[in-house]
């Protein structure tokens, strides 16, 4: 029996062994933008800087490019641009294309998530569906969306999920996870099982770079269409590269590797109108995200940047923040 917006699907779990295998992806600099969450101003600020970026270069979406978009306008546009390049399924477009008897939104909320957000992300989704239901095409391509990715950049082999290292919806790379010795120990043994260098993520909303031994990294960018910290405006995404990104919210060196949090500047006061045409205040979605999109989340860059695990006290070689 399903929770709905609690629970995970059995159809989210893929295990951490079914990331290993050919990446199917090699560039010497490889842009991972999750969470866009249906922000077309994000979605523009995205596209101009990775525009920039010289070389052999791809661009994933890896997941959640829908939710605030129950415009159709923009819900059509969104998945043209995203779908014009490498993308992965979230839960939300998986709760779309694929809706699970008693899933909710798929969010997989763990209990530290309030039961007022996950009731409301629940009739949020109900809300998208009504959009997507009237661009029938595009649920079939979010349907053929593959759940995960493998890149290779240099010798590093990249996992690119949603969630973790074993489900679509998983919290296991989420921040508050991750400041745990349990979550800290669950991470460190799921890069064996993936023969993964690098895992990057998003989905749980707040972004933290996290160094393990051996010179393993986990990047979960947060989101790319919201403010991921106090007071800052803008979104975030991932950049795993040979060359330094020009310009860094905060990043570190492994190797000759550079993992990057690249800032996606929109125009906020023109996102928030934007917002506010679909979800004024009253709505599920205003009371859930309003004051976070105005205001940042509680939580500050110091805090996501993770230069050592308590295991392994020894820093990476170049901390650039
Ligand atoms: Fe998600």
């Amino acid at each position: 029996m399903l929770n709905p917006g609690r629970s995970c699907p059995t159809s989210y779990r893929y295990g951490a062994h079914a990331l290993r295998g050919e990446p199917s992806l090699q560039a010497e600099s490889l842009w991972i933008a999750g969470g866009l969450y249906g922000n077309p101003l994000a979605l523009e600020a995205l596209l101009e800087a990775y525009d920039c970026e010289h070389g052999r270069k791809a661009l994933v979406f890896n997941g959640d490019f829908h939710w605030f978009d129950v415009d159709v306008a923009d819900f059509g546009r969104i998945n043209d641009a995203v779908l014009a390049f490498h993308a992965t399924r979230g839960n939300v477009e998986t709760e779309l294309a694929t809706p699970q008897d008693g899933a909710g939104c798929g969010c997989g909320y763990p209990d530290w998530v309030g039961d007022d957000t996950v009731q409301r992300s629940n009739r949020i989704i109900e809300r998208l569906r009504a959009t997507a239901a009237r661009l029938p095409h595009t649920l079939a391509l979010l349907r053929a969306l593959p759940m995960h990715l493998g890149a290779r950049v240099g010798d590093a082999c990249i996992a690119i999920v949603h969630g973790d290292a074993d489900s679509l919806a998983g919290w296991n790379f989420s921040q508050e996870a991750l400041a745990t010795d349990n979550g800290l120990a669950n991470a460190r043994k799921a890069f064996d099982a993936a023969g993964a260098d690098v895992f990057a993520s998003s989905h749980t909303c707040l972004p933290v770079l996290q160094c393990f031994p051996g010179g393993k990294v986990l990047v979960n960018n947060g989101a790319a269409g919201m403010p991921n910290f106090r007071g800052e405006h803008y979104g975030l995404a991932t950049r795993i590269a040979l060359t330094p990104a020009p310009n860094s919210v905060y990043g570190m060196r492994q190797g000759g590797l550079y993992i990057d949090a690249v800032p996606l500047r929109y125009d906020t006061r023109a996102w928030e109108q934007r917002f506010l045409e679909q979800w004024p205040a009253g709505s599920d979605a205003h009371a859930s995200y309003y004051a976070r999109i105005m205001n940042g989340p509680d939580y500050s860059r110091q805090a996501a940047l993770r230069l050592t695990d308590r295991a392994d006290r020894q820093a990476p070689e170049t901390l650039r923040a």
